[in-house]
C-alpha cells in the first residue's frame, strides 16, 4: 500500500514530532498569524471610538500586549483587571493566584508555567529582574540559568543566600517566547503585581536587577548606566515608609562584559553597607 506522506495526514502529535525533527523547537511569537491573510486583517489598526479617547497614556502600549480584537477598550480594561487583581491581594499565595489568573497577558499562553519568586520570603533584602529565560520557564524559579549561578555567586559575595536571608522575583511572571525582551505593554501590565509583591514582602532594601526591572520599577527612563549605584527611594501606595532602593547590572549582562564586574563590585559592597547599617547583616 502507497504511504500517505501529506502533512495533513499526520496527527498532532507526529506534526509537532516533525517540526522538532527539523529544528523547530521554540515558540516565536504569541500569536500564530495567518501569513496568507492581507496584513489590515492580521493586525487592524486601532481607532479610538468616541468612548475611549486616547487621552490614557497607556493604552498604547498595553493594546499592543492584549489580542487585537479586543482593542484600546480591551487594553485599559486588562489594566484596570491588574491593579484589582494585584491590589486584592493579601498575602502572597493570593498573590501568586491573582497572577495565575489574570488573562491579559499574551505571554501566559507560550509560557511553559508561572516564575513567582525563590528563596525565603521573610528575607528583608528582595531582588527583582526582568523575565524568567528557558531554564526558570522549565524549572519555575527565577535566576536558576547561568546568569542565576552568577547572581547566586553575587549574593554568597556578601554574605547573602536564597536558601537562608534572600527573596527573588521578576517584573515578568512568564517566560517572553524564545527569550526575546518584554515589551512596553508587557510591562505595564505586570508592573501592578510587581509593585504589589513588594509591598507584600515589605523588605528593608530592594535590589532592581538590570534596566528593565529598574526602569519599571522607578518609572524612569534613564538607562542601567546612570542608574545603578545609587540609592533611591522606592515607593507604593500600600508602604507605610519608601523602601531603600538600589540598581545593579543584570548577571546576563555581567557574563557578557565581565570588564564591569568591578562597577557590579562597588554595589554589591553598597548594598552590604546599607544591610549592615538597617541591621540586616551583621
Ligand atoms: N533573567 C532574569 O531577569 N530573571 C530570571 O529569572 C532569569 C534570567
Amino acid at each position: 500500500m502507497e504511504e500517505n506522506l501529506s502533512i495533513s495526514a499526520l496527527s498532532p502529535f507526529q506534526l509537532l514530532q516533525f517540526y522538532v525533527d527539523c529544528g523547530v523547537d521554540e515558540v516565536m511569537g504569541d500569536e500564530t498569524l495567518d501569513r496568507t491573510l492581507i496584513p489590515e486583517k492580521i493586525l487592524p489598526m486601532v481607532a479610538p471610538s468616541a468612548s475611549t479617547p486616547s487621552a490614557a497614556p497607556l493604552s498604547g502600549t498595553v493594546a499592543a500586549a492584549s489580542a487585537p480584537a479586543d482593542g484600546v477598550a480591551g487594553a485599559i480594561e486588562s489594566m484596570e483587571e491588574a491593579r484589582t487583581l494585584a491590589a486584592a491581594a493579601q498575602t502572597l499565595d493570593e498573590l501568586r493566584a491573582a497572577i495565575d489568573s489574570f488573562k491579559g497577558l499574551g505571554i501566559k499562553r507560550t509560557a511553559t508555567q508561572m516564575v513567582f519568586a525563590d528563596g525565603n520570603p521573610q528575607a528583608r533584602v528582595m531582588f527583582v529582574g526582568e523575565a524568567p529565560g528557558a531554564d526558570e520557564d522549565r524549572i519555575g524559579r527565577p535566576f536558576v540559568g547561568v546568569s542565576g549561578q552568577l547572581l547566586d555567586k553575587m549574593l554568597g559575595s556578601i554574605g547573602l543566600s536564597r536558601e537562608e536571608n534572600a527573596y527573588i522575583s521578576n517584573v515578568i511572571n512568564w517566560r517572553p517566547p524564545g527569550n526575546r525582551a518584554p515589551d512596553d505593554a508587557e510591562i505595564a501590565l505586570s508592573l501592578p503585581f510587581i509593585r504589589r509583591h513588594i509591598e507584600l514582602v515589605n523588605p528593608a532594601a530592594v535590589v532592581f536587577v538590570g534596566g528593565v526591572a529598574a526602569k519599571a520599577l522607578l518609572e524612569t527612563t534613564q538607562g542601567i548606566t546612570r542608574l545603578r549605584g545609587k540609592w533611591t527611594d522606592f515607593e507604593a501606595p500600600a508602604l507605610v515608609q519608601p523602601i531603600p532602593a538600589i540598581c545593579m547590572f543584570h548577571p546576563a549582562y555581567l557574563l557578557r562584559s565581565p570588564q564591569q564586574k568591578s562597577l557590579a563590585w562597588a554595589d554589591l559592597l553598597s548594598l552590604k553597607n546599607k544591610l549592615r547599617a538597617l541591621g540586616v547583616i551583621s
